[in-house]
């Protein structure tokens, strides 16, 4: 299942997210984690040092080897240059399995070693410059990141978990409905609930399931404020850590040394992920994607490769479904 952490600038979604990620691969099953932050620490909060971080692949600078792979013999792209990042998948396309070996994990993916032989594979975006913050470019790096999710098979008990912010820009392209679960991380402040009430308004027309966690919550005023802010929305609180805190002074104490009601809200969030795939919808990823597809391809897909991009969508695909089997030779 996909899973997206977002949130405001310093709400700690990269310290969520690799708190979950940890949590995660200590029970062993599969996890992808991607850094699509435009600060880009998820590395680093999983415990690579300087120059390990530094030394990570980015996917943005990947992305021809990514379409060219992802294409495959779809006959509906004619070329890695007229595949935008909304471009779907059709006939053809080679999809991506969270678990296998695959040129764009070979290229893009490092096993990041975790306590007690635990690991997973990370996956980052690569840094923002500030040029990239322009529009264009932004798009290309994260759009590396969306087309890959538009080409996954994932599978229930195997996760791929997204650090990312709640820029607009993830509503301009449809990355944001990408997610079997988002995950809003709020501090008890008014900047940290603002953004929650932007990103729910535009989740609700897309049926993008989005649940609040509160972080660097200190008691029941704090509680008491994101219970009358978010309501329901409100799944579990994270308080102050002092097993990050030693972590980010370069001494990380086991996982397993974790407080115990920031380990309880983890597992809050394990449930809550778990529950939202058993609703996933293929169809409807499927159409979503075609959805904002069309739209890139009005405003600026079109114009910028001269193709007509509509051309790409193949109406008899859906995601998810499986392939037909290729008869094997004896
Ligand atoms: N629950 C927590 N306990 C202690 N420190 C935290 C906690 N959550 C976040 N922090 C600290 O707050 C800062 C911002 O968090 P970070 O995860 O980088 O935010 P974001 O990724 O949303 O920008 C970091 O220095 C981080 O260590
Ligand atoms: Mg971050």
């Amino acid at each position: 299942m996909k899973i997206a952490f977002v949130g405001k600038g310093g709400s700690g979604k990269t310290t969520l997210s690799s708190l979950f990620i940890r949590h995660l691969a200590a029970r062993r099953v599969p996890v992808v984690a991607v850094d699509a932050d435009i600060n880009q620490h998820l590395g680093a909060a999983l415990g690579l040092d300087e120059a390990e971080a530094a030394a990570l692949p980015a996917m943005g600078a990947h992305l021809p080897l990514i379409k060219d792979y992802l294409r495959g013999s779809n006959p509906r792209i004619l070329s890695a240059e007229t595949m935008i990042k909304t471009t779907p998948p059709g006939q053809g396309s080679r999809l991506l399995r969270v678990v296998e070996d695959n040129p764009v994990y070979d290229a893009c993916a490092r096993t990041v070693p975790l306590d007690d032989e635990a690991s997973v594979q990370l996956m980052a975006t690569g840094p923002f410059t500030d040029s990239d913050l322009g529009v264009a470019c932004y798009h290309s790096k994260v759009g590396a990141v969306e087309l890959c999710l538009n080409h996954l098979v994932d599978g229930p008990g195997e996760y791929v978990v997204v650090d990312m912010t709640a820029g607009s820009d993830s509503f301009a392209s449809g990355m944001f409905t990408r997610f079997d679960m988002t995950f809003l991380v709020a501090e008890p402040t008014r900047k940290g609930v603002s953004v929650y009430r932007q990103y729910k308004e535009y989740a609700r027309d897309f049926g993008v399931r989005l649940k609040v966690v509160g972080n660097k919550v200190q008691g029941q005023d704090d509680l008491d404020f994101l219970r009358d802010e978010t309501g329901d929305d409100l799944l579990a609180c994270f308080g102050h850590s002092d097993w990050v805190r030693a972590m980010e002074k370069g001494r990380p104490p086991l996982f397993d040394l974790l407080e115990g009601v920031n380990r309880e809200a983890l597992g809050t969030l394990r449930e809550a992920a778990d529950a939202a795939y058993e609703v996933r919808d293929w169809h409807r990823y499927t159409r979503q994607m075609v959805h904002f597809h069309l739209k890139n391809a009005e405003s600026w897909g079109n114009a910028k490769t001269g193709a007509d991009l509509a051309a790409q969508v193949d109406p008899a695909f859906v995601l998810g479904e499986p392939l037909p089997a290729t008869p094997q030779p004896v």
